[in-house]
């Protein structure tokens, strides 16, 4: 049984000089580490579908201009044997497999090998603690993230408890695999990256930033199916804009989201 993964080095993706329009799988290539840019690390089954989505727009042109840089682990080459193994069946039986202690261990190693600064370990899991705008910040605050992607049954739980792996969960649903999730991740917090977002888009006023939802919104035609824009929109006078969406932001909030609006009602007590 051979144990040593035939190649341990990540693979780095994004690079300056790379074409808005290329195919995602263009943007992969080895490249110098930028010694100060975000970090994703991804340990991942499907290599090949990173950077997918965000090689493309705002995450895509951040990477390419080095704000942020993605590096991805191929699990499979920590397999074992011949046909590279990396799950086998759960212990005390069941259905399904689950991926290898001793495979993700090698492969979180490797990959941790060229973490820099503080960059939290987390699993991706319909377990974990639920990811919000609040964990987007601090991570968007931080050095970059390790992101592991589980897939089939799930990872061998010794692993979780000796790496002290943080799992986080992207909400209350079973999907295929952790590689969605990490995407999803990492688009949240590479948004919030200085730079990443045009003045025109910020992310100050936008739902969740201040524990509410955003108001509607509303552009061109001023008519459109015989609905019109609320007047008070029109009516260039700031501070009532700025009084009607922020009710607005309220309603929804206690309508939709009784849960933050909850939250918002204990902060906003805290303060006051
Ligand atoms: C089919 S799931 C395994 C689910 C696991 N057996 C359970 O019941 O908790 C395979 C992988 O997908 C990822 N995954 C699935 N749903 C997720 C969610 N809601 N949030 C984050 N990751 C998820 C995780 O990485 C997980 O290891």
């Amino acid at each position: 049984m051979t144990d040593q993964p035939n190649s341990s080095a990540p693979r780095s993706h994004g690079r300056k000089t790379l074409r808005p329009t290329a195919q995602p799988q263009e943007l992969m290539t080895d490249r110098p580490v930028l010694a100060r840019a975000w970090t994703a690390q991804v340990i991942t089954l499907l290599p090949d579908a990173f950077p997918g989505l965000l090689g493309t727009s705002l995450t895509g042109k951040a990477l390419k201009d080095g704000v942020w840089q993605l590096e991805t682990t191929d699990l499979r080459r920590f397999g074992v044997g011949k046909h590279r193994n990396v799950d086998d069946t759960p212990a005390g039986g069941g259905a399904g497999m689950v991926l290898r202690a001793d495979v993700l261990g090698n492969a979180i190693e490797a990959t941790r090998r060229g973490a820099r600064g503080r960059m939290p370990l987390i699993h991706l899991s319909p377990r974990g603690v639920p990811f919000d705008q609040a964990m987007a910040q601090d991570l968007a605050r931080q050095d970059g993230v390790t992101l592991l992607c589980g897939r089939f049954e799930g990872v061998d739980e010794r692993v979780l408890e000796h790496f002290d792996i943080l799992e986080v969960s992207m909400g209350d649903y079973v999907l295929t695999g952790g590689e969605l999730p990490a995407m999803t991740l990492i688009d949240a917090c590479v948004r919030l990256l200085p730079g990443v977002l045009g003045n025109a888009e910020s992310a100050v006023e936008e739902s969740h930033s201040a524990g509410l939802l955003e108001h509607p919104q509303y552009t061109r035609p001023a008519e459109w199916q015989g609905r019109t824009i609320p007047e008070v929109l029109t009516s260039g006078d700031h501070a009532k804009v700025a009084a009607w969406r922020r009710d607005q932001s309220e309603r929804l909030t206690r309508a939709r989201r009784p849960d933050l609006w909850a939250r918002h009602g204990d902060k906003s007590s805290e303060q006051g």
